[in-house]
């Protein structure tokens, strides 16, 4: 298996994470242990020290504890914790700062591993708002980052976004995400599956699911209000859902009220049980009641760090990782080679 890596064609590579990283961290560091044997040492990688110093007023400074000279740096971070108070942005600083401090100690290349990006439903303006994706993208590659990896970017054209010195990688949860369904509705019960996205940006998605399974598709519209966050006015279904199983999959979970409504419109009319995939649950607000009581099944991934408790207070919930996706990226990135099959199923 490590014979189709050739690591070392860009130069040592180095692991490194930001604190709300290291749960994510470590499971890339075990993906690679398991595809790089310890034969081929001195490949054995770990992760390298990155320390932060706080300070009283809030202020923080990230300095990597080994030299970094002409490296091939990875920093992991996830940039919304639910096992820390840390905020997306004081997250987002720490990566501007962490990939500055390693560029300027010598690093050759530095790729920030960002498996949810954060702000990237701030794709567009309407008004005066600022184009916040687009922001993060330039601050990120002012800051020294060559390569960004990132899952299932809430718009694709936000790689566009990165000025050309920077260049985007957005994986596909897909890749261990499909298995999982396919396992889920064997022949038989596939056949009565329906797939749709809870809205029409999410089309474009279960389109894509749904014809890689052979399943039928449903529709959903829905109206937000763009003046209060997080608030859906209308959502409307279209579809044959009567006494069929549908599969709701969506980018992401962030107070849950896309999901239950477009789970309570499908049961309306008629639909016999509700499944839900989604890649970034972040599960804000109510959300974890809501899903408890509709009793909701929801499959997600591990772009989001979690306490240990969680899975068992929320049996409805189950998760795959797309931390071996990530390593196996990295693998490739520093064997200078194509990530194209990372974008297939
Ligand atoms: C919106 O376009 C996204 O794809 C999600 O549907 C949305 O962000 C989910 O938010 P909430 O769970 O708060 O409805």
């Amino acid at each position: 298996m490590s014979n189709e890596f050739k690591l070392g064609a860009r130069g040592e590579l180095k692991l490194f994470a930001n604190r709300s990283g290291q749960q994510f961290a470590q499971k890339v560091v075990d993906s690679i242990s398991e595809v790089v044997s310890s034969k081929i040492s001195p490949y054995s990688i770990n992760l390298s020290e990155l320390n932060v110093i706080d300070f009283a007023d809030g202020e923080f400074k990230p300095e990597p504890k080994e030299t970094v000279r002409g490296v091939d740096a990875y920093l992991i971070q996830n940039s919304f914790d639910t096992t820390s108070n840390r905020s997306p942005q004081d997250n987002m600083m720490e990566s501007f700062m962490a990939i500055r401090a390693l560029k300027v100690a010598g690093a050759e290349r530095v790729t920030l591993v960002l498996p949810y990006h954060s702000y990237s439903r701030q794709d567009k303006a309407k008004g005066r708002e600022p184009i916040t994706a687009r922001l993060i993208g330039e601050i990120l590659s002012l800051s020294g980052a060559d390569n960004v990896l990132t899952t299932d970017l809430h718009a694709d054209q936000i790689c566009g976004f990165y000025p050309v010195n920077t260049k985007v990688d957005n994986l596909r949860a897909s890749r261990v995400l499909m298995p999982k369904i396919r396992e889920m509705f064997p022949k038989g019960k596939l056949e009565n599956l329906l797939i749709m996205g809870p809205d029409a940006g999410g089309a474009q998605r279960a389109e894509y699911y749904a014809k890689t399974l052979g399943t039928e598709i449903g529709h959903a519209s829905k109206r937000r209000s763009y003046s209060t966050a997080n608030q859906v006015e209308k959502l409307e279904v279209q579809g044959d859902f009567k006494g069929r199983d549908i599969l709701i999959i969506d980018d992401m979970i962030d107070t849950g009220g896309t999901i239950i409504k477009a789970s309570q419109a499908v049961l309306e009319k008629g639909a016999k049980e509700v499944y839900v995939v989604c890649v970034h649950p972040l599960f804000n607000g109510k959300s974890l009641e809501m899903f408890s009581k509709e009793n909701i099944k929801v499959l997600g991934t591990d772009t989001i760090p979690r306490y240990n408790s969680f899975k068992e207070e929320n049996p409805w919930f189950s998760e795959i990782s797309v931390a071996p996706i990530h390593a196996k990226a990295i693998l490739k990135l520093n064997s200078n080679m194509s990530l194209n099959d990372l974008y297939l199923e």
